[in-house]
């Protein structure tokens, strides 16, 4: 077991840590995917062409409907990092930093894992582990950030109601480096 750090709740059960970003407005859920083979070996590939994009959108994103009907999303793309992704270095500089957005951000991952940390008011963080399967929607102003597991690749479907106001407003909260999971 590791040593539990002050700023982080990762060794509470599970059930603690679901109340705890419940609590902060996270709606975290996970939908099963069942990848057709066809499916399953597209994911499989750490890179996509935008062709492939949008197999995988049109495929997987027929499961989200609930949402986009109920929250009003009206456009949904898929994000595919992995090491070879120009930039990742900078672009994982940035998502690290805490911040919020005036618009919800909707993510259903569906191949890879990453690693969500959300603020209470007592600024103490809450981490998510994600991986295949699990749909986050932060909503607009949750102070949040994110990093890579070390093997450094995720694909999810993003659903927004405006792409234009999609900025990050950081928070300037002093917080170390994210804690890089296996
Ligand atoms: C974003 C995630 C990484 O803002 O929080 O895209
Ligand atoms: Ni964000």
């Amino acid at each position: 077991m590791p040593t539990p750090s002050a700023s982080t709740d990762d060794s509470l059960p599970e059930c603690a840590l679901r109340a705890a970003v419940t609590a902060l407005g996270v709606d975290w859920q996970q939908r099963p995917l069942q990848p057709e083979p066809g499916l399953a070996a597209l994911l499989e590939q750490p890179a996509l062409n935008e062709g492939e994009k949008a197999t995988v959108v049109q495929a997987l994103g027929a499961g989200l409907i609930d949402v986009c009907l109920a929250h009003g999303y009206h456009s949904m793309d898929l994000v595919v990092l992995h090491p070879d992704t120009p930039g990742l270095q900078e672009a994982l500089a940035r998502f690290d930093l805490p911040h919020t957005h005036a618009d919800d951000e909707v993510r259903y991952i569906v191949d890879g894992a990453g690693l969500f940390g959300f603020f209470d008011a007592q600024g103490r963080e809450h981490s998510v582990r994600v991986g295949p399967g699990d749909y986050l929607r932060v909503p607009a102003g949750a102070e949040h950030r994110f990093t890579l597991t070390s093997a450094r690749r995720i694909k999810a479907l993003r659903l927004f109601s405006n792409t234009a106001g999609w900025v990050a407003q950081y928070t300037q909260r002093p917080a170390g480096p994210m804690e890089i999971l296996e």
